[in-house]
């Protein structure tokens, strides 16, 4: 996905913050985050003085994460490099289904946002959780964000849709407006439509799917049981008008 789109879609979201930030005050760092994008999480918890370890698959995004993390923005058009104002961070451009951080141990791994219902199903899941349990220090925990469900809905021309997210950059307008929320046997998928509006008012529209796995949390902490950890209960994320809540499984090495 382009840095652009990722934060125009999940950049303003704020609502499971403060539960990131909780674990982390629990269990220590470094924090491995799993599926970190352009590190919504990952600068939060780094903000807050915590070590972290940045993981996703996308370079673009890691490279857009690396960056920030060194920058501190202050106001519209100032910028401050100031990095004694937060703790390390670390990237890695990998798959999260297969990842070898070599010695490296974390006693919290993360995966928020409901990443993990990308990892195309239970076999890409089974690869994750053996990964995740070989850099976990030993009583360490795993928490993952999953969406049970979702609201299904399908915009209809004339009648009152979500709101869009909104973004300029550059003189560039991007809008990214949710069209519908579907589901088949395999999970759900999330339609968008995505426009863009140049400085000099030419328009493009694309449609972009996000297909999530279904999975509950009960489904979750049997498979991770099978990978050897045990459950260690769950937190939850409220819903806001603009994002479906979620279930955090914690799961212990
Ligand atoms: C919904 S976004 C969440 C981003 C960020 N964690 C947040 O909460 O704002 C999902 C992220 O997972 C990454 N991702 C998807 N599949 C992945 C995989 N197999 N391995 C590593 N990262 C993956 C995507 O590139 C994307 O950045």
């Amino acid at each position: 996905m382009s840095v652009v789109w990722h934060d125009v879609e999940c950049g303003s979201y704020g609502e499971d913050l403060s539960l990131w930030r909780s674990l982390a005050a629990s269990h220590g760092d470094p924090v491995l985050d799993v599926g970190a994008g352009t590190g919504r999480v990952t600068l939060d918890l780094a903000r807050a003085g915590y070590r972290v370890t940045a993981l996703d698959r996308d370079p673009d995004l890691i490279r857009a994460l690396a960056e920030r993390s060194a920058t501190v923005r202050v106001g519209r058009n100032v910028q401050i490099v100031d990095v004694s104002s937060q703790a390390p961070v670390t990237t890695v451009v990998a798959d999260a289904r297969e990842f070898d951080l070599g010695e490296r141990r974390f006693p919290l791994v993360i995966v928020p946002m409901q990443t993990v219902q990308l990892l195309g199903g239970a076999q890409g899941r089974a690869g994750f959780l053996r990964c995740a349990r070989r850099h976990l220090t030993a009583g360490g925990a795993l928490a993952v964000a999953i969406a049970e469900v979702l609201d299904l809905y399908e915009v209809v021309d004339g009648q009152p849709a979500p709101l869009p997210d909104v973004r300029e950059e550059d003189g560039f307008v991007y809008s990214s407006q949710p069209i519908a929320v579907r589901c088949d046997h395999r999970g759900f998928v999330l339609e968008r439509r995505r426009e863009t509006v140049s400085p000099a008012g030419d328009r493009t529209v694309e449609q972009d799917l996000i297909r999530l796995d279904r999975l509950t949390a009960r489904g979750l902490e049997r498979e991770a049981k099978a990978a050897g950890f045990t459950s260690a209960g769950r937190r939850s994320v409220p819903p806001t008008p603009e994002y479906s809540g979620s279930e955090v499984v914690i799961l212990r090495a």
